[in-house]
């Protein structure tokens, strides 16, 4: 059994950015906002910050109080459109209730959609012309390039049909000619779908909803799912104990998929410093 090591993929993509940074007139820039005080996004926004100093990137946190109304946060967004040293930015989810995310979303400007949520940039993914792609599934894809994994004419299961994870997930796996099925949690004997994969991404948000015994041997197993349980333990959304042993590759949580979003985030903008010199 293989246990897909997100955290060594990461520092490799890193490496390679980092190198083609140093020979860049000026260092790509990234605007990352956070509003409010969500403490799971702001470990997750210094870790992007973080990220950005180890490659050479210029990072511009920009933190905002949870009482800022959505037009001054669409004005900040445009300043940042406009700004020629900013060349991604990334509103960190989820936004205050009273703020209309879909709306912040499409007033980023589709070339520094570093997320890939523009719907300009999902409708290119869908049609398999993409520029900017969301982190989380390129950065599975990537994890699955690096095994090797051979995706066409697979069975692929996505079980999660969130914006974020499942959907472009899911297209991710049909632009590499995979045979994709989504399901969600409605859907009827998972189990029974979960088994047939050959390959199996799950993004649901469950601790451990993927049982041992709904994984086919030599399956590979992709778990986006990051759940702190009450002992303060971290753990995904699939029963990786029970599956390792079955599984022909796994990704271990934390150390997995987490790593490579951030990297991902890295390799997006970079791309679009490219486009927009
Ligand atoms: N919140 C959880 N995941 C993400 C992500 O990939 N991007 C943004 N902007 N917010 C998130």
């Amino acid at each position: 059994m293989n246990i897909i090591d997100g955290k060594e993929i990461a520092k490799n993509l890193r490496s390679k950015i980092a190198e083609e940074v140093s020979s860049l007139d000026r260092p790509p820039g990234l605007a990352v906002i956070l509003v409010g005080e969500d403490p799971a996004s702001a470990v997750y926004v210094r870790n992007k910050e973080l990220a950005c100093k180890q490659v050479g990137f210029f990072s511009d946190k920009i933190i905002k109080s949870e009482n800022i109304t959505e037009e001054q946060l669409l004005e900040e967004v445009e300043r940042l459109n406009n700004n020629p040293h900013i060349d991604g930015i990334l509103v960190q989810l989820p936004l205050p209730k009273h703020i209309n995310a879909n709306k912040v979303i499409e007033y980023i400007s589709p070339h520094k959609d570093v997320d890939g949520f523009h719907s300009e940039n999902i409708g290119k993914l869908m049609q398999n012309k993409s520029h900017l792609r969301p982190c989380t599934p390129k950065g599975v894809m990537t994890m699955l390039e690096s095994i090797d994994c051979k995706i066409e004419g697979m069975n692929c299961v996505v079980v999660g049909a969130s914006n974020i994870v499942g959907r472009p997930m899911a297209m991710e796996l049909l632009n590499a000619r995979g045979t994709v099925t989504i399901c969600n949690s409605r859907t009827k004997d998972l189990a029974g779908k979960v088994r047939q994969a050959d390959i199996v991404v799950v993004g649901v948000g469950i601790p451990k909803m993927v049982k041992g015994d709904w994984v086919k041997e030599g399956a590979v197993v992709i778990d986006v799912g990051i759940n702190r349980l009450d002992d303060g333990s971290l753990v995904g959304d699939v029963d990786y104990d029970a599956i390792k042993e079955t599984a022909g590759a796994i990704t271990p949580v934390p150390g997995g998929v987490g790593p490579m979003t951030i990297a991902t985030l890295l390799e997006n903008t970079l791309i679009a410093y490219k486009k927009n010199l």
